[in-house]
């Protein structure tokens, strides 16, 4: 049974942060497929179009998740309620995630900025599902568009590569070490309650 109270740290995520951290996983995923699948279209066609407006789209979002979620994160360590107790007592693995998660932020921050420099460098309409438009607020010289589209795809293939890693060690906590690393993370508190030892 996980216990929380106001003195004790919690043995799992509180609901902000578990949401944020899977909008955050979807958002991942989607736009690296998304621009994986367009690349396959032909130029011109409404499908590829479709796909680059939801992959801004989509790009705009997590750049909001990414600017709430560090905020939220210092907010709950500094709450003893929200603080989470570290997964693991061992240094070694607890030094590891911490690395994992710090190179995980870094890049999903890099790949944010590029995106947007990369779409005031295009020059062309950069909206969020059509609703309004991202002012542009550095003028880029659209030479640069090949270095910034070159940056972009090097650092999708290393987050999702580094995040695969990361998913990887969650699924071996989950089901060879059999601990509650996973299950901290997970939405439906009733059907996936903490293991006890
Ligand atoms: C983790 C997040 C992201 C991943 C994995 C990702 C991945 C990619 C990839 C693989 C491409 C193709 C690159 C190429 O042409 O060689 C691309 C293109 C692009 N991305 Fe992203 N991206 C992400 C976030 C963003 C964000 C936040 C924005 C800005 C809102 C953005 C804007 C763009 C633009 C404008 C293009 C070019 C579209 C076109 O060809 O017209 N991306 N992205
Ligand atoms: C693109 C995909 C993903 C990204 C970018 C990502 C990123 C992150 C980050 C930055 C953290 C640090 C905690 C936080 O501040 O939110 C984290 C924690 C975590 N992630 Fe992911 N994640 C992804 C996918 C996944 C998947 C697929 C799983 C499960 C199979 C997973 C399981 C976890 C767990 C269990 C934690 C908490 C670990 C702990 O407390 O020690 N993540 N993730």
């Amino acid at each position: 049974m996980s216990i929380s109270n106001a003195a004790t740290p919690r043995h799992r995520y509180d609901a902000l942060s578990v949401g944020l951290h899977w909008i955050t996983a979807v958002s991942v995923i989607f736009l690296f497929a998304s621009a994986h699948i367009w690349e396959q279209l032909e130029r011109g066609t409404p499908l590829r179009k479709g796909l680059q407006a939801w992959h801004i789209s989509a790009g705009i979002l997590l750049a909001v998740v990414m600017i709430v979620r560090p905020l939220w994160r210092l907010y709950c360590q500094r709450q003893p309620h929200l603080a989470v107790a570290p997964a693991t007592q061992a240094p070694a693995m607890r030094w590891l995630a911490h690395l994992m998660h710090t190179a995980l932020y870094a890049l999903l921050f890099t790949q944010v900025a590029l995106g947007f420099l990369f779409r005031w460098a295009q020059q062309e309409p950069f909206q969020f599902f059509g609703l309004f438009s991202i002012p542009t607020l550095i003028h880029i010289d659209p030479s640069l568009r090949h270095t910034l589209a070159g940056w972009h795809n090097t650092v999708a293939w290393t987050l999702i590569g580094l995040a695969g890693v990361h998913a990887l060690a969650a699924l071996f906590h989950h089901y060879v070490m059999r601990d509650n690393v996973l299950r901290r993370m997970l939405p439906l508190r009733g059907s996936v309650p903490l293991r006890e030892d």
